[in-house]
């Protein structure tokens, strides 16, 4: 699992009990790995299909560093799956588990059009 993108929780972050609220946290886990599914299969444009449930695991506070972390694990025609996990920087805390996100390459139209790298190939494997 690769961890690229960290964000600071911040005050405008958070819900009415103090923590990170969810639905923020949602925000950023979509537009990480729809940026990651995009990179990986050379797909211009993606549009996220598929969440399955988020399973929260311990709430992040004020001040922490939340890194999010993504891994393929299928590809089809026009399709890339990911499983995403998120947790705090320093401690490793478990934040958050999505165990699938589906996203489709799609074209100019908004329809499914094929991934360039074609299915099982990411880009950076790639030659
Ligand atoms: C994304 C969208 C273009 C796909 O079009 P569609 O006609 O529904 O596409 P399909 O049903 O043919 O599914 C496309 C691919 O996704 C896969 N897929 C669809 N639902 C899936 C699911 N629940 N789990 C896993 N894969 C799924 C299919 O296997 C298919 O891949 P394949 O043809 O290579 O096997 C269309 O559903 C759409 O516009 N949805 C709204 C997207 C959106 O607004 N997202 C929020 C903002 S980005």
């Amino acid at each position: 699992m690769k961890f690229l993108s960290r964000r600071l929780v911040m005050p405008a972050d958070l819900n009415s009990r103090g923590t990170l609220f969810g639905g923020r946290l949602l925000a950023w886990i979509d537009e990480e790995a729809s940026v990651y599914a995009a990179v990986e299969s050379g797909a211009e444009l993606v549009a996220t299909k598929y969440i399955s449930e988020m399973d929260f695991q311990a709430p992040a506070m004020l001040g922490d560093v939340v890194e999010i972390g993504m891994e393929i694990t299928n590809t089809t025609r026009v399709s890339i799956t990911l499983r995403c996990s998120v947790r705090e920087l320093r401690s490793k805390r478990d934040i958050v588990r999505i165990d699938r996100m589906v996203f489709v390459a799609i074209d100019d139209n908004g329809r499914p059009t094929r991934l360039p790298c074609g299915p099982g190939l990411s880009q950076s494997d790639s030659p």
